[in-house]
């Protein structure tokens, strides 16, 4: 954890993104930094439920999945000093991005279809709406192509290919408490 964050820890840090886009990893790299809490809403679901977020679409749907997921994330997005990391639709269902609480900073993980769906590939057969094999691509790229506007609402966007999590905990810590100063200095 670093010292000193009194400056910031009124925010509540928001990652969005596209699947493997790495927002899992970036997000623990960050709350090791800030000690701030950890909310991620896939696997909070998971441990809710005894099972994977893969399972809980064949047996319940998507519509279900999306309602549980998207009630978990509202409800940690109240909180302030926290990190709260969506699975990668949550951004683009109706309103979210648009209507955030005031104390809430986003960050857009980009990545591209091709990296998402490699790496999709190596952590096995876990995204139900890219499936295996050589629609996956297609999928992603439409997919993608319908949330982009969606993920470039963000206050911040960064580039993940060839990063590592730490570096980015990094630039998310300096865009925080750049943005925060000045936000300050401008009510004075
Ligand atoms: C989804 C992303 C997944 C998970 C589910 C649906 C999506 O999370 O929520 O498979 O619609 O983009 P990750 O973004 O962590 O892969």
């Amino acid at each position: 954890m670093v010292n000193g964050l009194s400056d910031i820890d009124h925010v509540t840090v928001l990652l969005v993104g596209f699947m493997a886009a790495g927002k899992t990893a970036l997000g623990r790299a960050l709350a090791e930094r800030t000690g701030w809490t950890l909310m991620d809403v896939d696997r909070d679901i998971e441990a809710a439920y005894g099972c994977s977020v893969a399972q809980l679409f064949e047996d319940f749907g998507e519509p279900w999945f999306r309602s549980e997921e998207d009630r978990r994330t509202l409800e940690a997005l109240d909180l302030t000093g926290t990190i709260v990391v969506p699975g990668g639709g949550w951004a683009a269902l109706p309103g979210r991005m648009e209507r955030l609480p005031a104390h809430v900073r986003t960050v857009w993980l980009r990545v591209t279809a091709e990296s998402a769906v490699l790496r999709a590939s190596k952590e096995g057969d876990t995204r139900p709406l890219l499936g295996a094999g050589p629609t996956a691509l297609d999928a992603a790229r439409r997919l993608l192509a319908e949330r982009e506007p969606y993920y470039r609402l963000a206050d911040l966007h960064l580039d993940t290919e060839g990063r590592l999590p730490l570096e980015l905990a990094g630039e998310i810590l300096e865009f925080l408490r750049r943005r925060e100063g000045s936000a300050r200095l401008k009510r004075q």
